[in-house]
């Protein structure tokens, strides 16, 4: 009997018990039921980590945490400035005598006092070139579940921590993106569709200039088309629980953007719809309003996924050290030749043909990320990796931590955990390794930066 016992579970099932636990078939009408109870039940997941007002709220931090990483003064120097000025703020302690903890926002007009005030041979405010645009990144890659959101997420925090004024834009239909940052999004209306939508419905005006001038009738604008040339990027930007955080979100009705731009570019050959996000970005003005921008992509090159890299200076592509990750990042690469490469080639025959400049897609910076890094594991891969992609991939693998994935829903991600709640052991290492992503991707954000300056002054000379 031993023997029959230790026979794995597939053996020997019952067709009566089998049908007994199968339960009627699933319709169309089950899907809905299932979709209610989640919703349902993620709305009480939610009640729990929130505030009585319904937001989400930020977390505070302490002396040691300030100057450890975000101001960079010794403590005792730190201290003896907040009693020197009593109009900064002096931070606030659970016990008499204990540890004082500030707001965020406190922690940023204390970070604008010691750059005014403080030593000028200390690094302060992170740089940034006035009069040039905020930079935009995007994080890809084909391939699910490779760390974008976390990354994307982990980068607009750390640039946030580091003083910059960021914008995160949700392109993901799944709106995790949305979720971290505690966005509410009614419809597509609320998301970057009314965007796009705008710059597809200015373009049909301009047609239909030309055909008017041509002495024909002028197209009409569906009712979708003509809401959206009111559309305005103000409108569509939610504040977050992080003072210099902005977001534009998404929700399930974006996908169906997916759908909609093919078919307005079949019915407008002309309109540029790889222009579309960054064209009207810049027009808004949010170009000047922000540092950073970073824009979280579903896993699928799709048309926003399109939008949003043809828009983006700085592209991530993360991805595991595994075979598989590896194999199919290799193919996002190949699809992204072949989808610009397309692009590139239908316009410059256009181009030619009237005598006008080319397209060329370029992009400031393009890194492979290794994410969810195991050393004990991935070594060899990720050496290999590192051989054949050469400075493609980052040289900074992004360690695994349990510090992510178990956070509860108010908490994302180890810049948003109290570290008191984890040993300080694990606190230390975790903060480190998305500590490191950060310096490799601020790496890039200000050489690109101190290029264009380059290239402005060359210019003017
Ligand atoms: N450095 C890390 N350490 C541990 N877990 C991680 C790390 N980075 C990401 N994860 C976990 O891996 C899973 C996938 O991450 P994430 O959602 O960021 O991937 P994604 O590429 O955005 O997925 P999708 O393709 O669905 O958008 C999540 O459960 C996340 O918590
Ligand atoms: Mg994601």
């Amino acid at each position: 009997m031993t023997s029959e016992q230790a026979l794995p579970p597939y053996f020997n099932i019952n067709p009566n018990t089998a049908l007994g636990g199968l339960g009627a078939p699933t319709t169309t009408e089950d899907f809905a039921r299932i979709a209610r109870a989640c919703e349902a039940g993620r709305a009480d997941l939610a009640s729990r980590g929130l505030e009585d007002s319904g937001g989400r709220s930020l977390r505070l931090f302490s002396t040691w945490e300030i100057t450890r990483y975000l101001i960079p003064v010794a403590t005792g120097h730190f201290r003896r400035v907040l009693k020197q000025n009593p109009v900064l703020p002096q931070g606030r302690s659970e016990t008499t005598g204990g540890a004082k903890w500030f707001t965020f926002d406190e922690v940023l007009r204390l970070r604008a006092h010691f750059a005014a005030e403080g030593s000028k041979t200390k690094e302060y405010l992170p740089y940034r070139p006035k009069g040039q645009p905020a930079k935009l990144a995007a994080v890809a890659n084909f391939k699910g579940g490779v760390g974008k959101t976390s990354t994307a997420a982990h980068l607009a925090m750390s640039a946030a921590l580091d003083g910059y004024k960021v914008l995160v834009i949700d392109l993901d239909s799944q709106g995790s993106m949305t979720s971290i940052f505690g966005g509410t999004v009614a419809d597509e209306w609320q998301t970057v569709f009314p965007l796009l939508a705008r710059h597809h419905a200015r373009h049909l005006q301009g047609e239909n200039q030309r055909r008017m001038d041509r002495g024909e009738a002028p197209m009409p604008l569906d009712d979708t088309l003509s809401d959206a040339l009111t559309a305005r990027s103000e409108t569509l930007i939610q504040k977050t629980h992080w003072p210099n955080i902005d977001l534009i979100g998404a929700q399930l009705n974006l996908y169906w953007a997916e759908f909609q731009i093919p078919v307005w570019r079949m019915g407008s050959r002309g309109w540029k719809l790889w222009d579309a996000l960054t064209d009207s970005l810049s027009e808004d003005g949010i170009l000047d309003q922000y540092d950073v921008i970073f824009l979280d992509t579903p896993p699928a090159l799709g048309y926003l996924t399109i939008n949003g890299l043809a828009a983006s200076d700085i592209l991530l592509v993360p991805l595991g050290a595994s075979f598989l990750e590896f194999d199919s990042t290799g193919r996002f690469f190949d699809m992204l030749h072949a989808t610009f490469g397309s692009i590139e080639e239908a316009e410059n025959m256009a181009a030619r043909a009237l005598g006008r400049d080319g397209l060329a897609f370029q992009w400031d910076a393009v890194r492979a990320v290794v994410t969810r890094f195991d050393p004990a594991q991935q070594a060899e891969l990720a050496a290999l990796m590192q051989a054949y992609l050469g400075p493609t991939l980052s040289p900074h693998r992004q360690g695994f931590t349990a510090l992510i994935g178990q956070a509860g829903e108010q908490v994302q991600g180890i810049y948003e955990a109290d570290y008191r709640d984890f040993n300080r052991e694990t606190y230390v290492r975790g903060r480190e390794t998305f500590d490191a992503t950060y310096a490799a991707f601020k790496q890039l954000l200000i050489g690109s930066w101190h290029r264009d300056v380059q290239a402005a002054q060359q210019a003017a000379q």
